[in-house]
């Protein structure tokens, strides 16, 4: 399925523009008052979000599927001079980090992509191993309010095939299930329009037990 990835950053290399997202910058607040200075972002494209939380000092690990999106981010990455390291990496795998590496994770529109329940639960717990205690792990998703939410063909529970984009559209109350049976403490979760899309955005912090 990164083939589908690859041609649309093939045919633009700015799919999502070049501005970091709004879920971005309200992150980022987050992360300055928790001083997070390591992050992990999964499925980060062609790092609209990235190039900014480096260009305000964080350090970023990106990784996404599609190698043609990896290619911009290291070219943008390094005409910036800016703190990032990126690599082609499908998260149905484990992590390539140790326990305990980084203060937060943040992932936008990922989430939402063609994952099973068991995959999602497989996700989280890496996400969550590799997060320090108490860390932080952001994420958004497509939520049921969406325009385009039950058009299309389902190609898997509860997963729909959107003009060849496999989406899952979620919840609240899946989203607080997810993360608390992954063993996360939700903080907040805030619903958006981000022309096309509805979407909830969403805090959790990894929990202590
Ligand atoms: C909706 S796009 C969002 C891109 C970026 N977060 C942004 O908002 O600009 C989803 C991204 O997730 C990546 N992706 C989808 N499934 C993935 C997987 N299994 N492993 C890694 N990356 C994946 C795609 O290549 C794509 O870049």
């Amino acid at each position: 399925m990164s083939e589908v990835w690859n041609k649309v950053y093939k045919s633009d290399i700015a799919f999502f523009g070049e501005e970091p997202s709004n879920f971005a910058l309200l992150c980022f607040n987050h992360m300055k008052t928790n001083n997070v200075t390591r992050l992990l972002e999964l499925g980060a494209g062609h790092g609209r979000d990235t190039t900014f939380f480096a260009s305000n000092g964080i350090e970023v690990d990106a990784l996404d599927y599609s190698i043609i999106a990896v290619e911009l981010l290291d070219k943008i990455a390094k005409k910036k001079r800016l703190p990032i390291k990126t690599q082609i990496f499908d998260v149905k795998n484990p992590l390539p980090f140790p326990d305990s590496f980084f203060n937060a994770v943040y992932s936008h529109m990922l989430i939402n992509m063609k994952f099973s329940y068991n995959e999602l639960h497989f996700i989280f717990s890496e996400i969550r191993r590799v997060l320090k205690p108490k860390g932080l792990n952001f994420f958004s998703v497509r939520n049921h309010h969406d325009k385009l939410y039950g058009k299309g063909k389902e190609v898997g529970r509860g997963i729909y095939d959107i003009k060849g984009f496999e989406i899952r559209f979620f919840t609240e109350k899946e989203i607080r299930d997810l993360a608390s049976e992954a063993g996360f403490e939700t903080l907040w979760i805030r619903e958006e329009y981000e022309e096309p899309v509805t979407l909830y955005l969403v805090s959790t912090r990894k929990s202590i037990s």
